[in-house]
């Protein structure tokens, strides 16, 4: 095998839904208020699909913005790879469907499902396919429609979600730009904390499992908060040593838009302050995988990341997984 090439992002994208919910809108549904809301978890509002928009169907629009933005077709993609926990169906694969849809002839295809960590997941990989000199063109993408898998009458997790697509281009760099290390873990022994119990082999579709809500996510917020708090941190301590760069150094972290408060514990642990710590659940609430997608992609259209610049992405999600990644942009 020839040297190691460097895989830079080249481009990345978003979509959401139109349809905004508000607290007060949940006021309306469950028994909340906007303010436990706010301070619970520093949601304001998210971006809810409608009936015929599914994760493709978001996939798709954030992809065709971030092709242009990167200059290159549809053909030219090599891999396309897909997070998410809301797949159009069980399969074929996300991936496939986007892929056909966009004409992506050439492209290998494949859905990863690591909840929140699944952006992060899938930079990785597609970094290893660049670096290796497997594939030129990867196309990652985040989406969700977690407001399809959400039991609406559940207050505890239905004030949590949102739906919306993060979509990025990694290609081979010829200059700085790279994806400078990358950390990803997972721990099954925790799976029972955050999950959806029905739909899977082991529990096929019955009328039992739709009369239990059993299609819906299921959370014990407090563990889940705990894990995410150690995990969050650990990885991207390894990500920055791996990088061999200084927190001090980031131009900004982007964490998994969960919680607010989880967000302030990373923030406070890393010593910076808040301006390089990006936050923008208050707008589309949790949306899992395309969380760090979407906000990156904001991030980078407001001029707050740079080419040149430091970052750190990092995440964690259902599994349990997590995952981190520095990055020179
Ligand atoms: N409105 C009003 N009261 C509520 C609500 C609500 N929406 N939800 C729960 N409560 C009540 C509870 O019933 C409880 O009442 P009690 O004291 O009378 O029993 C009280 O508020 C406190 O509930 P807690 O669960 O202890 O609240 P907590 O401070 O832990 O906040 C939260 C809950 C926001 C879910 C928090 O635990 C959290 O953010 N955890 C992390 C969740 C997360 O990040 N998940 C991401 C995973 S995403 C993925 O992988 C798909």
């Amino acid at each position: 095998m020839s040297s190691l090439k460097k895989a830079k992002i080249a481009a990345i994208a978003r979509a959401v839904p139109e349809k905004i919910l508000t607290n007060f809108d949940l006021e309306k549904m469950v028994d909340t208020t906007d303010e436990w809301i706010r301070t619970r978890t520093g949601i304001e509002e998210r971006h809810i699909a409608d009936e015929k928009t599914t994760s493709s169907v978001l996939g798709i629009e954030a992809t065709k913005k971030a092709l242009k933005k990167a200059g290159i077709s549809a053909e030219e993609l090599d891999f396309i790879i897909v997070a998410t926990i809301t797949p159009d169906m069980v399969f074929p694969a996300t991936a496939c469907i986007i892929q056909n849809a966009i004409g992506a002839t050439k492209a290998a295809t494949m859905d990863i499902e690591a909840a929140c960590s699944g952006f992060i997941y899938g930079l990785s990989i597609a970094r290893q396919y660049i670096a290796t000199g497997e594939a030129k063109n990867v196309l990652v993408i985040a989406s969700e429609v977690l407001s399809k898998i959400t039991d609406w009458d559940d207050r505890s997790t239905c004030i949590l979600f949102g739906d919306g697509a993060g979509a990025a281009i990694i290609t081979e760099s010829d200059s700085d730009s790279e994806i400078m290390s990358t950390v990803l873990g997972g721990d099954g022994k925790y799976g029972d904390i955050l999950y959806l119990p029905a739909g899977g082999s082991k529990k096929p579709a019955s009328h039992e499992t739709v009369d239990n809500k059993e299609h819906t996510i299921k959370m014990n917020g407090q563990d889940v908060f705990k894990a995410a708090v150690t995990k969050m941190r650990s990885s991207l301590k390894k990500a920055l040593e791996k990088a061999g760069i200084k927190s001090s150094q980031l131009k900004l972290v982007i964490p998994h838009q969960a919680n607010l408060r989880i967000i302030e514990s990373l923030r406070k642990f890393l010593d910076l302050p808040k301006e390089k710590v990006y936050v923008n659940l208050q707008k589309y609430g949790n949306t899992s995988a395309a969380s760090i997608a979407i906000a990156m992609s904001e991030a980078e259209e407001n001029g707050i990341i740079k080419r040149g610049d430091y970052i750190a992405l990092c995440a964690f999600g259902g599994g349990l997984t997590w995952a981190a990644t520095v990055i020179k942009y």
